[in-house]
């Protein structure tokens, strides 16, 4: 049986396409079994459906200030009608609680792009530049209901060059995400990542 796994948006895509691109070429044995974003804007949206895969948007505002909680409930229902085995999130910009971590727990994995545990959150390039720092990059990590806190599972390095900016370093990161997580995703679905630490 193919492994079920839904990834989750908020813009592009680029992650998000990078891994079922892998998966076609590669033939893994995966059933992408739904794309949803927070934002029905959100262009990866388009490029899920190109594919014939499964898309739906769940907007965190329509539950209103304050009610974080439902959303993660609302998102844990919608990926558990699925059948999700596994979470990527691909550039999903909201935090995610215990009602959405806890069905998942140790099945939801994040890419970020610092190398984590330096420079969780956002900006992270322009942190990391006026940190002086010389070199960058991206970690994939489990997810658990801290701020990109969870624990790693495979990074990538790149140099910060002279004359770099955020986003020079922001092009350069991106490359080795594109490479990075689609290895990661692939070992979970075989049952592999283990191998990885
Ligand atoms: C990536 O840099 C990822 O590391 C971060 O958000 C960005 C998403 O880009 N979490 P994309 O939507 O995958 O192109």
């Amino acid at each position: 049986m193919p492994t079920k796994v839904a990834i989750l948006i908020s813009g592009r895509g680029s992650n998000m396409a990078a891994i079922l691109d892998a998966a076609d070429r590669e033939g893994w044995d995966v059933d992408f079994c739904l794309v949803l974003s927070n934002k029905a804007s959100a262009g990866g949206l388009q490029l899920a459906a190109d594919r014939g895969i499964p898309t739906d948007v769940l907007d965190h505002r329509s539950f209103g200030r304050g009610n974080r909680h439902l959303f993660d409930a609302a998102l844990a229902e919608r990926l558990q009608a699925a059948g999700a085995e596994w979470v990527v999130l691909a550039g999903f910009m909201r935090i995610l609680g215990s009602n959405f971590v806890g069905p998942f727990a140790g099945r939801i994995m994040n890419i970020h792009p610092s190398l984590l545990p330096k420079y969780q959150g956002l900006h992270t390039h322009e942190r990391a530049l006026a940190a002086g720092e010389i070199r960058a990059g991206c970690t994939v990590h489990l997810v658990d209901d801290s701020l990109d806190g969870g624990p790693v599972l495979a990074q990538a390095e790149v140099p910060i060059v002279e004359g770099d900016d955020a986003d020079s370093l922001a092009a350069r990161v991106l490359i080795e995400e594109h490479r990075l997580y689609p290895a990661v995703v692939r070992a979970a679905v075989e049952g592999r990542l283990g191998e990885l630490r």
